[in-house]
């Protein structure tokens, strides 16, 4: 499927118009994330789940059924990625990479994080493998800051790791034919690489724990690794790589691998678009400084009036304001519930909203990058090195 009927636009390529998230998951046909599944998770790991993630969780599929796995004690993993296209991360990555680091310490199990040098090549025209490479080597140095366990979390790009998955990449590519991949990802026949028709291969062969066959998941028998169950955390906009994986799962005699979906972190010029590397205005880096930071955010779209004394009479719309969507993923309850009433009665300004979203936003880069200052290379050699 690409995009939607109406002008909201969401594809792993682009995202615009997104004012209505409950059309979007109705759309792409996926499950309303709801309390009660949540609560389940809760009561089955003895872990809250923080305000930032229930805000950001929206819908899922077969997020169920991966609980049952887990209330049976079946083995399970959870899969997520990065495509490196910009030497630092931005603010949005951190929602869907948080929010897996969060499950893995919940129930304490592997991930496996794949970064995707070879799409950026594909699909970016200016971007070369030699360069993608030195983004890879920062990519990888955020991803460890967001805390994973170094004894249970694989991250591999796909041009090193690629000798191992290329049986079950095989396997995928013989399954899904070209009409299908054209359908799901909006390609037309002409001006599309033979590079980019086969890549959702290479995104969807780690949702299958075959993949790690002779790596991470040791076992003779391979009818016990087609059973590990994979939960795959990510923004929205990557769901169609797992509908096809979702497409052929019973052929390949495993599981359908399940995804739960977080909404976007939006761009620094809208709330109805994603903070993109691609747009490098629209983002606020993890490699920002503080300074840098307050400016951005500055000078991000407001939900609130022009003029302040409008803003007094009338009130603004959170929902609409960059500065505020910040604060529910950064903020606790009591801080975005008290911003939300008082911008929307207008007691709160524009550059106070800003104020607030700035000195939270601030305060968590700023102990990000010191637990990346803190990284070793030994460190980062337990995260890539090759499991035997
Ligand atoms: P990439 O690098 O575009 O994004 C990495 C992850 O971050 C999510 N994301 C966002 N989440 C919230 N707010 C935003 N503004 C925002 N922008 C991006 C993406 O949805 C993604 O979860 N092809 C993928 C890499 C990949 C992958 C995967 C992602 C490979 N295997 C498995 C998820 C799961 C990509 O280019 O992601």
């Amino acid at each position: 499927m690409n995009g939607l009927k109406s002008e909201m636009n969401v594809t792993p390529f682009e995202v615009t118009g997104v004012d209505d998230y409950n059309k979007l998951v109705t759309d792409f046909g996926c499950t309303p994330m709801t309390s009660a599944v949540l609560d389940r998770f809760e009561k089955l790991t003895g872990h809250n789940v923080p305000l930032g993630y229930r805000n950001f969780v929206i819908s899922h599929r077969d997020f169920d059924k991966f609980l049952d796995s887990i209330e049976n004690h079946e083995p399970v993993y959870l899969y997520t990625g990065r495509g490196p296209s910009s030497d630092r991360m931005h603010l949005g990555h951190l929602v869907p990479f948080r929010f897996c680091q969060f499950l893995q310490s919940a129930l304490s199990v592997p991930v496996v994080i794949q970064l995707t040098d070879d799409e950026k090549f594909i699909f970016k025209e200016d971007l070369t493998l030699d360069r993608i490479g030195e983004m890879v080597i920062e990519n990888i140095k955020d991803i460890i800051a967001c805390g994973f366990d170094p004894t249970m979390t694989f991250i591999f790009t796909n041009t090193g790791f690629i000798g191992n998955m290329y049986p079950m990449v095989l396997k995928i590519e013989k399954l899904v034919n070209l009409r299908q991949i054209l359908n799901t990802f909006g390609f037309s026949v002409d001006g599309t690489s033979i590079g980019k028709i086969a890549f959702p291969a290479m995104q969807a062969a780690p949702a299958f724990a075959e993949t790690f066959a002779t790596t991470l998941f040791k076992s003779s028998n391979i009818n016990e690794i087609r059973k590990i169950r994979c939960l795959i955390p990510c923004a929205i906009d990557q769901d169609p790589y797992f509908r096809v994986c979702r497409d052929i799962a019973s052929r390949l005699k495993h599981h359908k691998p399940a995804v739960i979906h977080t909404k976007f972190l939006p761009s620094l010029e809208g709330t109805q678009t994603k903070m993109s590397s691609s747009k490098p205005e629209s983002c606020i880096f993890l490699g920002d400084s503080n300074k840098q930071i307050r400016k951005k955010i500055n000078k991000a779209f407001s939900g609130g009036q022009e003029l302040l004394d409008d803003h007094r009479k009338y009130g603004g719309d959170p929902n609409k304001d960059v500065a505020y969507s910040l604060l529910t993923f950064f903020s606790d309850t009591n801080t975005c519930a008290h911003a939300s009433a008082s911008f929307k009665n207008g007691t709160m300004s524009c550059g106070e909203m800003k104020s607030l979203a700035a000195d939270t936003v601030t305060r968590s880069v700023s102990e990000f990058c010191n637990q990346r200052a803190a990284l070793t290379d030994r460190t980062i050699e337990r995260f890539t090195h090759n499991r035997k």
